[in-house]
């Protein structure tokens, strides 16, 4: 990687500021669900406060909109972090100013906080310069660990730049080293799969795909309006009405770019989206009346795990059927089987996805599982990374 982190510079006994994305779901008791992100950063965590630092670790949680939300306050995961690294973090009486600099000031080496809810804070979203500066006081550096906000162009991970050194954590550097790898150097065959609900999200990088990739595979309610757009009729099934027109753009520009849109040939189509609903297999021109597609058919399982087979790099963003509503997980299921045992090397990103790879215990099985979703949409468009641009160059001189 061309930006310095961690690892480059001299962190023993200074405050670092370490921008992580600990944006966890929580269940309505307040528990942390899901510590995939949070055990992600450990790497980082561990390297500073072994080099005694006094670490300031800072997140935003959801979307509040600047205003304090009870539910959003970070208490939850900072019991969680304490639990992982065996050591007690708390959470600061808010993200700057005076008491929060008192309490920083009184952490041993090797001793953390965390920080209440950036986004708590109205300044972060708009990048708001005061604020930066106020996030700058409390520490001697900035760390940014958040790939999964690289996206953001916020204060705590980018105006905060202007005020601090700036260098990349651990994560930030193993995400961008797969992810640069299969964007710039992948081995081939390779193969993009893209799933999930919206034509919206994923307009640029399909089209990025369709000049890069070898095999382009579509699931998902996505899949639908491209169907929809070839004229099969959808019975019930999720299509984006308003979407149909750049759908019909792309299939007509497929036609003469590298990677073909292979579409599903055939669908499990249920009467509601509920687990017990009764289901059946069709093709995706007979799709009846008062139905609705909810996962690939079998035939489409086939195609896709042939393609995969003989594919040597594997992208994968957005699940292929309603996977939260089981039996309609089971074309996601097998797909991920058919990459996790294709020997290709797999690069799966966006939040859905991963975790519901990772609740098949096929985790291991895969090159890289990205922290990121919206960053690594992004990423693969070739859109600067804010959060990675401010970043310091390995070669360039000191902000
Ligand atoms: C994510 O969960 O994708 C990141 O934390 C970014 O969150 P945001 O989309 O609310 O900025």
């Amino acid at each position: 990687m061309s930006k310095l982190t961690v690892k480059d510079v001299s962190v023993e006994g200074k405050k670092v500021f370490l921008r992580v994305d600990l944006n966890v779901p929580l269940s309505t008791e307040g528990e942390v669900l899901d510590d995939f992100k949070i055990r992600a950063v450990l790497p980082t965590i561990h390297f500073l406060l072994e080099r005694d630092a006094r670490l300031i670790l800072a997140s935003h949680l959801g979307r509040p909109k600047g205003k304090v939300v009870e539910t959003l306050r970070m208490a939850p995961v900072a019991r969680r972090i304490s639990q992982l690294l065996g050591q007690e973090v708390v959470v600061a009486p808010g993200v700057a100013g005076a008491e929060v600099e008192r309490r920083i000031e009184k952490l041993p080496p090797g001793g953390a906080l965390l920080l209440e809810n950036l986004r708590f804070e109205p300044g972060e979203t708009q990048n708001d310069p005061a604020l930066a500066e106020a996030l700058s006081r409390l520490a001697d550096l900035f760390v940014n660990d958040a790939f999964g906000t690289a996206h953001r162009a916020h204060a705590s991970n980018c105006g905060i730049s202007a005020y601090l050194p700036a260098v990349a954590g651990l994560l930030m550097e193993r995400e961008l080293l797969y992810l640069a790898k299969s964007r710039e150097n992948p081995t081939r065959p390779m193969t993009a799969i893209l799933g999930g609900k919206k034509v919206a999200d994923k307009i640029g990088v399909i089209r990025y795909f369709m000049e890069q990739a070898d095999h382009l595979l579509l699931g998902g309610a996505m899949a639908n309006t491209f169907l929809r757009a070839q004229g099969h009729p959808l019975g019930n099934s999720l299509f984006e009405e308003d979407k149909l027109g750049v759908a019909r753009d792309i299939l007509q520009e497929s036609v003469d770019k590298k990677a073909k849109i292979i579409l599903p040939v055939d669908v499990v189509v249920a009467e509601e989206l509920r687990s017990s609903a009764p289901f059946k297999v069709t093709g995706v021109e007979n799709i009846p009346q008062g139905w609705g597609a909810v996962d690939l058919g079998p035939g489409t399982v086939s195609l896709f795990r042939e393609i995969i087979a003989a594919s040597k790099t594997v992208i994968w963003n957005g699940p292929l059927g309603a996977y939260e509503f089981p039996p309609f997980n089971k074309g996601t299921e097998d797909v991920a089987e058919a990459v996790a045992y294709s020997g290709a090397q797999s690069i799966i990103g966006g939040g859905d996805i991963v975790a519901a790879l990772r609740d098949l215990g096929l985790a291991e099985k895969f090159t890289h599982l990205s922290t990121g979703g919206g960053a690594v949409l992004k990423y693969w468009e070739g859109d600067v990374l804010p959060g990675l641009d401010v970043l310091q160059e390995k070669s360039g001189a000191a902000r």
